[in-house]
């Protein structure tokens, strides 16, 4: 068993309905990936959206159907990665519950994305104890599978050492026993001479020069060890970093690289600014939407030269087209030997091309809702498992067992 679990991935989507290109390039595309090479939990985060539509829930259940279909048609894969609903988990509200106990308010006041979104969604009160709390709903979310790594955009890697200083505090608090010292240092000798030594070393070399990489070994081979019980491969563990067991391990973000899917008005692809193709458009509109698309001002006849760096169409090629057709682009727009038209048509052509499969598989498990049920509930099954896991722990130090 991996205590430090390194390599359990997990993410959280708020369901906000049918997802579109930007989703594509920018998450999901990146969790195919990670499902291939992770132990990899991807869930929808319903009560992440009661934080700000807690006025307006009609649309969340067949949002999450919606979503849950398009992540299943663009390929991930339930053999690879554990598919679930958030709220169909109660052990997230329960740790969400405990932990906001030890949670000083000053954390999540000063987390950017607070005053930030209550700036943008000024028609909304958010001044509610929901929104505050939501990082730490997130937090709950992520150490209550004691996920290693954690796929984020740019604007949530904040959400992400926020949790790391939850989980801190939360071990300096529950993970410290009367006997610590007594007893890590008789596990370090039950390692035998030669890890004893390898680990002291290791430890020293960590506590001196805070090199991650050297933790990481460190983990390694505490992991590693046959003859140690649970308890001292987790004393072995929270020893390396300070004094106290651990119990829940601090996450990594993983930032994803911001897509680079541009929407269709030239600003980043998304619904609030109605620029988008969803994944379920059909041909006929994805050829109206690219063709109505702006290009650079400065075309205004066929016979006016352009600038690709001005043209928003030119970023789609970024995407989907090779070196020919880009040269073709280039060297067309700014000598004016092709219309925008025919810039057009090879981008048009490769959505299509691309969406195609997608809806077909879309439109298969639209005709089987059972099997998207069957497919979610499984995934709830193993979830709900290790979320019971860790309570059954946090519950423990806290002292919240009545037998
Ligand atoms: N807060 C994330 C968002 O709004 C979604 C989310 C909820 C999440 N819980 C998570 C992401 C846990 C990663 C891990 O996009
Ligand atoms: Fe944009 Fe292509 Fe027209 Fe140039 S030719 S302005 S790149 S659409």
């Amino acid at each position: 068993m991996n205590l430090s679990m390194p390599q359990r991935v997990l993410s959280g989507m708020r369901p906000t309905g049918q997802l579109h290109l930007g989703h594509l390039h920018g998450v999901l595309n990146n969790w195919i990936e990670l499902q291939h090479k992770y132990r990899c939990y991807f869930f929808v985060a319903d009560w992440h959206a009661l934080t700000t539509e807690y006025d307006n829930t009609a649309a969340i259940a067949s949002s999450v159907w919606d979503m849950v279909i398009d992540w299943l048609s663009v390929g991930i894969n339930p053999g690879e990665a554990t598919l679930f609903i958030q709220s169909k988990i109660p052990e997230h509200a329960e740790l969400h519950l405990l932990l906001s106990m030890s949670t000083p308010l000053s954390w999540l006041e000063r987390i950017p994305t607070y005053k930030d979104q209550q700036q943008k969604l000024k028609n909304k009160d958010l001044s509610t104890y929901g929104f505050l709390g939501y990082p730490l709903l997130q937090s709950a979310d992520i150490l209550v599978y004691k996920a290693g790594m954690i796929p984020v955009g740019e604007d949530q890697v904040a959400h992400v050492e926020f949790t790391r200083e939850v989980a801190r505090r939360f071990n300096h608090i529950y993970g410290r026993e009367a006997d610590f010292e007594i007893k890590v240092t008789e596990a370090i000798r039950k390692m035998g001479k030669k890890s004893a030594k390898t680990y002291k070393n290791l430890r020293k070399r960590y506590q001196e020069q805070g090199n991650a990489e050297v933790l990481s070994i460190a983990q390694a081979l505490v992991d590693d060890q046959a003859n140690i019980s649970l308890g001292d491969k987790k004393r072995l563990l929270g020893y390396l970093e300070g004094q106290a067991k651990t119990i829940l391990p601090e996450p990594e973000a993983l930032l994803t690289k911001t897509s680079k899917m541009p929407g269709l008005d030239g600003q980043k692809m998304s619904k609030s600014y109605q620029n988008t193709i969803s994944l379920r458009e059909t041909a006929k509109s994805v050829e109206k939407k690219i063709r109505t698309m702006p290009t650079d001002p400065a075309r205004i006849r066929r016979t006016d030269a352009g600038d690709p760096d001005k043209c928003p169409v030119w970023e789609f090629h970024q995407i989907y087209s090779d070196m020919d057709k880009k040269t073709w682009v280039q060297t067309g727009c700014k000598n004016a030997t092709i219309g925008c038209l025919d810039c057009k048509q090879p981008i048009i052509d490769s959505i299509i091309a691309e969406l195609a499969p997608i809806q077909e598989r879309a439109k298969n498990y639209m005709e089987e809702p059972e099997s998207v049920r069957a497919i979610l509930a499984e995934g709830c099954e193993q979830a709900r498992q290790t979320a019971r896991e860790t309570l059954e722990e946090v519950r423990q130090v806290m002292g919240l067992v009545y037998r």
